[in-house]
């Protein structure tokens, strides 16, 4: 850590030295550590909008830039030239890896794609109808209950092993999760398949006929994943390391990143934001929707649209555009109308002065549902695929956490404006 320079913060006529951080990338850091001990005083940042919780090499954002990097990798460039399983290398060992290094690590993830056969019970105790992240959330929680020999944190081979056991292991669940919820018989991994082909396959093939991967799905899927991989210490990452940050094991703190993921002001949006588009139907009724987005006494927001760190741009967002005229071009749909009403919206939303004076742009959830609906997927199944491809970053955010010497467990203070101390009254006396 680079500390340069000090700020002074003057208070009650004293006045207190900050030190100031000054990163690789990005804006300087105010250190505060000190200074309820110095100044017996807190700071106030509900949602940390302006608050680092951790040092990190893995992920830079630029909002204004409208910039994502991993490990200082451009997400355009990875996007176009890379693959989900190599990027997943790069987040969790700093590097790209060479020919020997991807081909060795893409074995290891393949090898672990199965489940404990005992797993498949677990699904039996949810309805038929339950939401795959719920599920997910059950179910990914529960392989802490049988990979007792990567638990150990404190073990370097025992976080590689969980890692590798994660990434491996998110998509054969999630396939589960579907097939259960259609009423299917669950499909085994294939070795012979690449990862995202695989997961399509899990999740397509039946007993009764072959089944063959698209090779335009497959790839369209693959940057799917890649373009969700990781993003700095967004809710669910900063709830995994907050969870991890107890020395609670890796399988329970992913568990916990999925239901963080889960709420439709976060990876729940990319389901809330087809189904909008759908519920809107036609480009006609796209100004009564952007009329109830800009009304303050109506919760509706456009869904897909807006970040907090995004204030030109999302990197993702435009990515993602382009792969949806492809992907359905290619499967010979471009006039899809729920892809007109989206391109239709965002151009209304970036004319109009409520979406331009605040900054609001599409976001990553704002295209991907088109094109998992295009591969086929239900709404349900958008989530729990952010989640898989989350989960290498979510993993890999953790191992540098737990690896961090100045780790401690995350405990924030608060603003108390309750009650001051009262005595208790009997019941007879109220
Ligand atoms: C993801 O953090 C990440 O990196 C997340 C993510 C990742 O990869 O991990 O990028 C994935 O979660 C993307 C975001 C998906 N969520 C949605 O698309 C849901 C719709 N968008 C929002 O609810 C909202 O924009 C957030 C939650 C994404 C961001 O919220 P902020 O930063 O807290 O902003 P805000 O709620 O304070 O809004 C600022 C203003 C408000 O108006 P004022 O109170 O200032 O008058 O903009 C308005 C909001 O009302 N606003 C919107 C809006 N988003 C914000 N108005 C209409 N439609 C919207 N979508």
């Amino acid at each position: 850590m680079d500390t340069k320079t000090k700020a002074t913060l003057t208070l009650d006529g004293k006045s207190y030295d900050l030190p100031v951080h000054a990163p690789t990338l990005g804006p300087n850091v105010l250190d505060i550590r000190k200074l309820y001990a110095d100044a017996g005083v807190f700071t106030y940042d509900p949602g940390f909008t302006s608050t680092a919780s951790c040092e990190s090499t893995i992920t830079f954002i630029d909002g204004d830039k409208g910039e994502l990097l991993h490990r200082g990798y451009s997400i355009d460039e990875l996007a176009e030239h890379s693959h989900f399983l190599e990027v997943c290398y790069l987040l969790l060992y700093g590097e790209l890896p060479t020919a020997a290094q991807l081909s060795d690590f893409e074995g290891r993830v393949t090898r672990h794609t199965m489940v404990h056969e005992q797993m498949h019970y677990f699904f039996r105790g949810f309805r038929r109808d339950s939401h795959p992240m719920a599920t997910l959330v059950g179910v990914v929680g529960a392989m802490s209950a049988f990979y007792h020999d990567s638990l150990d944190i404190n073990d370097p081979w025992q976080r590689e092993v969980a890692a590798i056991r994660m990434i491996a292991k998110l998509p054969t669940i999630a396939a589960m999760a579907f097939k259960y919820s259609a009423g299917q018989p669950f499909v085994y991994p294939k070795n012979s398949l690449d990862y995202a082909g695989n997961f399509l396959h899990m999740c397509f093939a039946i007993p009764a006929e072959d089944y063959v991967v698209n090779p335009i799905l497959s790839k369209a899927l693959d940057r799917i994943m890649m373009l969700h991989a990781d993003h700095e210490q967004n809710a669910s990452t900063s709830t995994v390391r907050l969870a991890g940050s107890s020395g609670a094991n890796p399988f329970a703190c992913i568990a916990a990143g999925i239901a963080c993921l889960w709420g439709p002001a976060h990876g729940g949006a990319n389901q809330a934001c087809l189904e909008m588009l759908r519920e809107i139907g036609t480009v006609d009724r796209i100004p009564e929707f952007i009329a109830r987005a800009k009304n303050k006494d109506d919760p509706f927001r456009l869904m897909g649209f807006g970040h907090r760190v995004y204030k030109n741009f999302d990197p993702r967002a435009k990515v993602m555009k382009e792969s949806a005229d492809e992907v359905l071009g290619l499967l010979g749909i471009e006039n899809n109308p729920t892809l007109q009403v989206a391109k239709e919206m965002e151009r209304i939303a970036l004319e109009d002065d409520y979406f331009v004076s605040k900054k609001l742009y599409p976001n990553v959830d704002f295209y991907s549902g088109i094109i998992l609906d295009a591969m086929g997927f239900p709404t349900s199944m958008f989530t729990p695929i952010f989640a898989l491809s989350r989960t290498v970053g979510w993993i890999s955010q953790w191992k540098e956490m737990i690896a961090d010497k100045d780790q401690k467990i995350g405990r924030p203070r608060q603003l108390y404006v309750g009650e001051k101390h009262r005595k208790y009254v009997d019941v007879r006396h109220r």
